[in-house]
């Protein structure tokens, strides 16, 4: 596979070429992940802005919020394939663990990023997936008093301002990771 990272006018651009090994479209996955992880940011930005009454009314706003929905879908399906790729290959080895890390962590978040998703959608399943998680969590005093899956505010405030930001850090620290060591040589 020809990369386009070799051709102008990115050729260059990046400083480095990927060793032989790495030319196949299983090493691309963690990259298609990541243009997810960018569609799925510059979406929510612009359902955040524009509210919950524009996405749930308008026909732009619908398509939107059902493409900011198949982008998450997407987003976890190459995240899987990436997994199966880094583990398939032993590229979690020797000290490389600390991104094998990373890499658990944005996966448990990003599995908490969609629940909060789910419960921000407002439409009438959100509402009623808001209704019983509630009503499950008020048996748990613990954490009903630091959080009630029904109060849609709080549930938007975390899927776009709390959780999309510590994601960032750590995909961030992820690929600075990924430059540093570079590609691990197959099994
Ligand atoms: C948002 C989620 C993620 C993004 C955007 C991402 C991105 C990337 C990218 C671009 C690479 C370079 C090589 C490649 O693409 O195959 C990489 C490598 C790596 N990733 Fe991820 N990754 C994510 C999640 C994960 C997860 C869930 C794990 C494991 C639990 C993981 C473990 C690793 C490891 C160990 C490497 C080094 C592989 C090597 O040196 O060959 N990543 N990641």
């Amino acid at each position: 596979m020809e990369s386009f990272a070799y051709l102008p006018p990115f050729g260059g651009m990046f400083k480095k070429t990927s060793p032989f090994y790495a030319e196949s479209y299983w090493y691309c996955m963690g990259g298609i992940t990541f243009l997810m992880f960018v569609y799925l940011t510059l979406s929510g930005i612009l359902l955040a802005w524009l509210g919950p009454f524009w996405w749930l009314t308008s026909p732009v706003g619908k398509a939107m919020k059902g493409s900011h929905y198949w982008a998450a879908q997407a987003f976890f399906f190459f995240l899987v394939l990436h997994l199966i790729r880094v583990w398939a290959t032993g590229a979690f080895r020797g000290r490389r663990w600390l991104n094998w890390l990373l890499g658990s962590a944005v996966l448990l978040l990003g599995l908490g990023e969609n629940l909060f998703g789910l419960l921000a959608r407002g439409d009438w399943e959100s509402q009623f997936v808001a209704m019983h998680s509630d009503d499950m969590l008020f048996v748990q005093p613990y954490f009903f008093s630091l959080f009630s899956p029904a109060n849609f505010t709080a549930s938007l405030a975390i899927h776009v301002a709390v959780i999309p930001v510590i994601l960032f850090g750590l995909i961030m620290a992820h690929l600075t990771l990924v430059r540093l060591q570079g590609i691990a040589r197959p099994l």
